[in-house]
């Protein structure tokens, strides 16, 4: 028994009792959530710099489940300006979704609850903050103001419906009041060609299962995009193509961009796309976001050990390396998070400071800000001496690289 204990063992009446104090705390949140006719003035709010499309502030999302709290996105503070791209990168787990879930309120309810912090999403007129609005006026936000594209695009598609259908039914829903069907149609096959694709009159009647996987993203874009929305949230959106296809996708989600004047929040584990795409970049680990600045600042000088590791674990065209880097060790447990630096059992350039409590955000520049002891004023001494480790020059030296790759667009 002690031994199962040691392994994080709950017994029956520990998991009831989690259990009660579960439906207890989201119980009433859906409360709040589900509620009717509530007036507007309740989560309107006032964006910090009206020239960001989205502000995510102290946001944090857990999961109430019977084994503990997942504490899966712990205080994650960055912006997305208005027409640009931010990447959002981070290995497996580390809260990427669940902090775009959290924007679209597509969280799976009612384990998952945001429980404090604010979204500001910018309507132009007015800004709602997300966190504090209800399902009623949600349903008519999305799709419109912020809309999503999933990494499968059979997961945004009905196997059963024609394509044209599916199409309409979103510009129908929510752009189609006083339109009649042929109107409907003809705003669907409009949309169609943006993507690219041509002879929409015949992909209009066709099933998805007739179009091959790239031509499906083409689809699922239209849709997300058929309604102008001023965010797009690209989740993984060409992790299941190949390159060539992969980068005909990122070409048209730039164009596509540009000319509807959107921004875009693109989440992936790749950071040639990051390189490729991204105006800025937001890395996170274990739910919080340990470093976020330009791509410039991120790929030329990286300052974080992860985001270092992170570079240097990725093959460069042309570089030769014996072995590849890989970052020892695995992320922390998201039921119980250490109370020092998450990233510290397998960071490779802690210093002696580095036992003390979770470091704080140190600003490099305007645009440039790090989660980490080594970025602190007081500890430059010590950095200095351990400036001279090799792996840090070899690690900062294959950040460079990578970025120099997807400027000139190599494949990574
Ligand atoms: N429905 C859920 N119930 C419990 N925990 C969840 C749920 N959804 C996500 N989590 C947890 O939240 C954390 C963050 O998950 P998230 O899906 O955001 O990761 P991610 O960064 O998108 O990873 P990936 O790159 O694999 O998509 C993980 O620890 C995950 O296990
Ligand atoms: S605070 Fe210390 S342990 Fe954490 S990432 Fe920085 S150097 Fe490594
Ligand atoms: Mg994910």
């Amino acid at each position: 028994m002690a031994k199962k204990k040691e392994a994080g063992y709950l017994s029956g009446k520990e998991i009831r009792a989690i259990s009660k104090a579960n439906r207890k705390i989201t119980g009433e949140m859906e409360k709040k959530w589900k509620r009717k006719n509530v007036p507007e003035e309740e989560y309107l709010t006032t964006m910090r710099d009206p020239a960001n499309a989205v502000e995510f502030d102290d946001l944090h999302t857990y999961f109430f489940t019977d084994a503990g709290t997942v504490k899966s996105v712990d205080g994650v503070s960055f912006d997305v300006p208005i027409g640009k791209t931010v990447g959002v990168v981070g290995e497996s787990g580390c809260g990427k979704s669940v902090t775009s879930l959290s924007l679209m309120q597509l969280l799976q309810r009612p384990q998952g609850q945001i429980v404090s912090g604010h979204i500001r999403l910018n309507l132009g007129s007015k800004a709602y903050d997300i966190s504090q609005i209800t399902q009623e006026r949600m349903q008519k936000l999305r799709g419109n103001a912020v809309s999503m594209i999933f990494q499968e695009p059979m997961t945004s598609l009905n196997p059963v419906f024609r394509i044209g259908d599916q199409v309409d039914e979103v510009i129908e829903l929510h752009d189609g009041e006083g339109k009649s069907k042929e109107e409907i149609k003809a705003r669907t096959i409009k949309a169609l060609e943006m993507v690219g694709i041509a002879n929409s009159e015949g992909v209009y009647s066709m099933f998805p299962h007739e179009l091959s996987g790239g031509m499906r993203q083409r689809i699922v874009i239209a849709m997300a995009l058929a309604c102008n929305p001023k965010v797009i949230i690209a989740d993984e959106p060409t992790t299941a193509l190949d390159v060539t296809i992969q980068a005909q996708i990122l070409d048209l989600l730039r164009d596509l961009k540009d000319k509807i004047n959107s921004s875009i929040m693109l989440i992936t584990h790749d950071l040639g796309v990051i390189a490729e795409m991204a105006d800025y970049v937001v890395v996170m680990y274990a739910g919080r976001v340990i470093e976020k600045g330009t791509a410039e600042d991120i790929f030329y000088h990286p300052a974080h050990p992860y985001t270092i590791g992170l570079m240097a674990s990725k093959p460069v065209v042309g570089r030769e390396v014996d072995e590849l880097y890989s970052i020892p060790g695995k992320v922390p447990n998201p039921i119980n998070m250490p109370d020092y630096c998450y990233f510290r059992d397998r960071c490779e350039m802690r210093l002696p400071c580095c036992d003390g409590e979770y470091p704080c955000e140190i600003s490099l520049s305007d645009t440039h800000k790090v989660s980490c002891y080594r970025a602190y004023e007081a500890y430059r001494d010590l950095v200095e001496q351990s400036a001279k480790n090799p792996l840090l020059a070899q690690m900062q030296a294959a950040a460079g690289e990578l970025k120099e790759g997807g400027e000139k667009g190599g494949e990574i």
